[in-house]
């Protein structure tokens, strides 16, 4: 198994699970950033250092499009590993619904 990042974090990105992660399996699109479950350790560290609360467990329900969305764009997106810039208002958009059908970008981040 592996943990994946779901719809919480589109347009929060606050970047502080890259910081935590053992193995740097994190990897960075314009609007959200993904798991590489190959490389994924299954420690659990990020879990608790997101506060969007958008990073769970594979083996939870309901996360089938999450799980092909973090394989597919973590072959093609930069690695990263420091925390970069959180966009101004991604408090305003915690929690929101919605996020991914008005938000989602395919397009890579900068990585670092
Ligand atoms: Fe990295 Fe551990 Fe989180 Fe997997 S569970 S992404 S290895 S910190
Ligand atoms: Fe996203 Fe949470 Fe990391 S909002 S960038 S998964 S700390």
């Amino acid at each position: 198994m592996a943990y994946v990042v779901t719809e919480a974090c589109i347009r929060c990105k606050y970047m502080d699970c890259v910081e935590v992660c053992p193995v740097d399996c994190f990897y960075e699109g314009e609007s959200m950033l993904v798991i590489n479950p190959n490389e994924c350790i299954d420690c659990g560290v990020c879990e608790p250092e997101c506060p969007a609360e958008a990073i769970v467990p594979d083996t939870e329900p309901g996360l089938e499009k999450w799980i092909e969305l973090n394989a597919k764009y973590s072959a093609e997106w930069p690695n990263i590993t420091v925390k970069g810039q959180t966009p101004a208002d991604a408090d305003e958009w915690k929690g929101k619904p919605g996020k991914f059908d008005q938000f989602f970008s395919p397009a890579p981040g900068k990585g670092s």
